[in-house]
């Protein structure tokens, strides 16, 4: 990986006839969770990646923060000629994927669906746990995909309180993980949910300590292959 500022090189194009340059960014390195998922499904995409630690995290950070970082980290991937931008954050793409679809119209955006919908076809029990950052919770995306997805079943949620510390920390497998996490899920399996939505690109790191806690009868949706599947769809508009 070639370092650019704060900007990884992660994978060179291997076909020069192929003009993709996607940008991914994220408050920290744990938007390469998306990125890993689209290398799986094209590997001649030339990828630059923003890990935006200065200001990681993002999840209590006033709206207007957000959204000028998701500014500045969508300047600078277009400064290394990125036409498709990835924010790979949920919490980004809650608080700023409007403004930087209208504020940059040559640009292709992708962000971050919460997978509700998913979630809603998998329940049994129809109560379905959401793991998220407090801004993702209160941005009109997630209360749309609620709205539109969740009739008939009950959905519960969860800030993630400690978790993107402990996986920026490489603590994702330790004891103090397992504490931290069983305090914020355990309370949503007390009240029967059987299916746990990672609605932040940093949680899908902690699925093992996730599934240990919770047992194999309950299922962990992590959306992101299918926004990866969504990246695809873009680049070959
Ligand atoms: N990984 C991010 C998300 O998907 C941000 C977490 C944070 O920085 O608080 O929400």
């Amino acid at each position: 990986m070639t370092a650019i500022n704060n900007i990884e090189l992660v994978s060179k194009n291997k076909n020069p006839s192929l003009v993709h340059r996607v940008g991914f960014f994220d408050s920290g390195i744990d938007g390469l969770s998306v990125v890993h998922a689209f290398q799986k499904l094209c590997d001649d995409a030339e990828i630059f990646y923003v890990a935006d630690w200065t200001y990681c995290p993002y999840g209590d950070k006033p709206i207007n923060v957000i959204q000028e970082r998701a500014r500045v980290n969508t300047k600078s991937l277009i400064e290394q000629g990125c036409t498709t931008i990835v924010v790979a954050c949920n919490t980004a793409t809650a608080a700023a994927i409007d403004i930087l679809r209208k504020e940059f119209p040559e640009i292709s955006f992708v962000g971050m669906e919460p997978a509700i919908k998913p979630a809603a076809s998998q329940t049994k029990s129809g109560v379905v746990g959401v793991l998220a950052t407090n801004a993702t919770f209160k941005g009109r995306l997630f209360r749309e995909t609620c709205a539109k997805y969740s009739s008939g079943i009950e959905v519960l949620e969860a800030v993630g309180e400690g978790f993107v510390e402990l996986v920026e920390q490489g603590k994702e497998n330790s004891e103090e993980a397992f504490e931290c996490v069983s305090k914020v899920v355990q309370p949503l399996l007390n009240k029967g949910a059987d299916c746990l939505v990672l609605g932040c690109t940093h949680y899908p790191f902690l699925k093992k300590t996730i599934q240990a806690i919770v047992g194999s009868n309950v299922s962990i949706i992590d959306p992101s292959d299918a926004v990866a599947q969504q990246i695809i769809r873009v680049l070959q508009k």
